[in-house]
């Protein structure tokens, strides 16, 4: 069994800790849909103030869902639509603070306020994106920016 109950005094400790544990998890194991799940399980067991935490893959240039945590949410996403699309096709982090006033903005959860969409890319190719909603206004900030950053270059080693 892993515990991998992380408890730190403040933002950016909480971010070094989950990407070690990250590291951890994915060491050795070649299958990216079981490291998705497992990365989805630590992001949301350890980041508070999440109504969704997860992955969407680029399939033939489509996101299409992958392993998360949160409410179901929608399936297919093109290229340039809402804010995961758009993260996926320019490749640059989208971080809203709200998502009501994003054009396009894809409403799989009408409690979600606020999101913060990481690519994941290696050699220039988008490999998948990580996807964190948040029932807050304005949740995400530049620490977790740069905390999910780190754990996007992470799996970009091991998807
Ligand atoms: N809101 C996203 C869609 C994915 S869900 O939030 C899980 C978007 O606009 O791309």
């Amino acid at each position: 069994m892993y515990d991998y109950k992380i408890d730190a005094a403040d933002k950016p400790m909480m971010y070094r800790d989950l990407a070690s544990a990250l590291r951890g998890l994915v060491d050795g194991e070649p299958d990216p849909i079981a490291n998705m799940a497992n990365a989805a399980a630590l992001i949301w067991e350890t980041v508070p103030g999440l109504n969704w935490a997860g992955f969407y893959r680029n399939v033939g240039d489509e996101l299409v869902l992958g392993p998360f945590q949160g409410r179901l949410a929608c399936i297919r996403i093109k290229f340039g639509e809402g804010v995961c699309g758009v993260a996926a096709q320019r490749q640059q982090v989208q971080r809203i603070d709200d998502v009501h006033a994003f054009p396009g903005h894809i409403a799989c959860d009408s409690a979600s306020n606020s999101e913060l969409v990481v690519p994941i890319v290696k050699d220039g190719k988008l490999i998948a994106v990580l996807d964190l909603d948040s029932p807050d206004h304005a949740r995400f900030d530049a620490e977790d920016e740069a905390g999910c950053v780190a754990l996007g270059e992470i799996l970009a080693r091991a998807l």
